[in-house]
């Protein structure tokens, strides 16, 4: 890792097939970052859809309760937020995240992972994230069929760029 000049980064994320994790974890490993994965309460009331990809199907509350949101993050001088692209938009935990923090004048950069739909995931987002600037955006397409760590790498490289623009603007 470089030293990244004492700016306070954080990656938040979710990851349910763990791709969207393992690009996390080398972004926060190559920026000095904190890392924060958001984890939703399995709750047995409550509004529950059920989410289909390819023979998947997952069962869960579009704005699920979670088990912590990350702590002080308006003491962050750039968050990552890292999704994986579900039903052509980012996955029910950041539905909850986003709805319930307010976060102003941060840099913020965005990544998801997806296999090919990955409809306007980053304007829905940039379009909750509208107070902040957005100063990167990168999707990882079909991260496990192209090779995993290639993705974490393309993820690291991109990072240490994104990082270097919000040093030297
Ligand atoms: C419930 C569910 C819904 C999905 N919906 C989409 C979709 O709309 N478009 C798409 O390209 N991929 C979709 N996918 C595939 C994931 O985005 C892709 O496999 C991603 O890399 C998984 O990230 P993860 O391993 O971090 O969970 C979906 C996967 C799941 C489990």
């Amino acid at each position: 890792m470089e030293s990244n000049n004492q700016k306070k980064v954080l990656v938040v994320y979710y990851s349910y097939d763990n791709s969207t994790k393992t690009i996390a974890e080398m972004i926060a490993n190559e920026t000095g970052a904190d890392l924060f994965e958001l984890v939703p309460l399995e709750e047995s009331g409550g509004k529950r859809v059920k989410y289909m990809w390819e023979g998947e199907s997952v069962i869960m509350n579009p704005n699920p309760r979670l088990k912590a949101i990350p702590d002080k993050m308006e003491d962050y001088d750039l968050i990552f937020f890292g999704t994986p692209v579900w039903a052509m938009s980012y996955a029910p935990p950041f539905e909850s995240l986003l709805n319930s923090t307010r976060l102003y004048g941060k840099n913020v950069a965005l990544f998801c992972t997806h296999e090919g739909l990955m409809g306007i995931v980053f304007q829905e987002m940039i379009n909750k994230l509208k107070d902040n600037k957005i100063v990167g955006t990168i999707d990882f397409y079909d991260p496990v069929g192209s090779g995993i760590e290639y993705a974490a790498k393309a993820g690291r490289n991109w990072a240490r760029h994104v990082l270097k623009s919000v040093i030297e603007p």
